[in-house]
């Protein structure tokens, strides 16, 4: 399988219980390199410009809300296989559903404030990373 690289975020849920270094360390485990990494509180607007594709999605505006809460942590995941490597690793969307040991069954608080964002395909991936990074900040 191919070197990847996906898009992560850590949620304001997460940051503001300070589990940072947990979800990270839970990245590293599972061999994902973290490439690239910034803290930045997003505006509204910022955050329903990324979530554009769920915007018709009743959850759609307590998503933009909940994302501008507080500050997130965006990163670039480097690994074999990194896109599907993370999805695993992050468990499924609803923490009730998601498997023992993922970070979403140790730390999600709900389906919506649920500690983790991570990109769903090679050309999301590519477009998420160009919205938070420039290539100068991917170092590898
Ligand atoms: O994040 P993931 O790709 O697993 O799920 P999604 O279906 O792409 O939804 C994006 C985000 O919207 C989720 O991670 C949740 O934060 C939120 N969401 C929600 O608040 N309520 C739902 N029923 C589904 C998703
Ligand atoms: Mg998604």
């Amino acid at each position: 399988m191919a070197t990847e690289r996906t898009l992560s975020i850590i949620k304001p849920d997460a940051t503001r219980r300070n589990l940072t270094g947990k979800i990270n360390a839970k990245f590293e485990e599972a061999g994902l390199r973290i490439i690239a990494q910034k803290r930045i509180h997003l505006t509204k607007a910022q955050a329903g410009k990324f979530y554009e594709v769920h915007k018709e999605r009743p959850f759609y505006d307590e998503l933009c809300e909940f994302m501008a809460s507080a500050p997130v942590v965006v990163q670039v995941l480097e690994g074999e296989g990194a896109i599907v490597k993370n999805r695993e690793v992050m468990g499924a969307t609803n923490p009730a559903d998601a498997a023992p040991g993922t970070i979403r069954a140790e730390f999600a608080q709900s389906v919506g404030e649920n500690s983790v964002h991570g990109s769903d395909a090679p050309e999301t991936a590519a477009a998420e990373i160009a919205f938070y990074f420039s290539g100068l900040e991917l170092v590898g």
